[in-house]
């Protein structure tokens, strides 16, 4: 799970993923395209809203997406179109580039929709935000 700073959106969709997979079935993970958060906790409304929902997420530590992701994920979700085009650029091959997903076309195939960047709003963003993830890893659980 890819988003920018690894503190807003990234965190809550692994922690939503989580929530709904038996721990052995998948490995997930979070990551950001920036570093200026890196080893910091989530951001506190993301704490927040995932609690309210009886999910913790306070364990996660912000850290940047490094090459090594390519090899050791099977798929990588980014949040909207702005982490797409960073993470694609970073890719060596086909089966790196083939590996990245935007979320949201989980729900709405091919839309190529992001979800919205919480970071600057208010409390309401995070439950926006945290309702669209949902929905988004219920679709990928089912899948998996
Ligand atoms: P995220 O949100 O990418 O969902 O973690 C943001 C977090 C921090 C910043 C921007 C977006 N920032 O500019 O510091």
């Amino acid at each position: 799970m890819v988003c920018l700073g690894n503190i807003c959106r990234s965190p809550l969709a692994k922690g939503i993923l989580q929530s709904k997979l038996n721990s052995n079935i998948a490995i997930i993970d979070s990551a950001g395209t920036a570093s200026y958060h890196t080893g910091n906790l989530p951001d506190i409304r993301s704490i927040k809203v995932a609690s309210k929902n009886l999910i913790d997420i306070s364990n996660q530590r912000a850290r940047k997406f490094i090459i090594k992701d390519f090899d050791n994920f099977d798929v990588i979700f980014v949040m909207d179109e702005e982490n797409y085009i960073n993470i694609r650029s970073l890719s060596r091959n086909q089966s790196d580039l083939s590996k990245v997903k935007m979320i949201l076309n989980e729900i709405n195939p091919n839309l190529n929709e992001s979800v919205p960047d919480p970071y600057y709003g208010g409390d309401q963003g995070f439950e926006n935000v945290f309702k669209i993830l949902d929905e988004a890893c219920t679709i990928i659980a089912q899948k998996l």
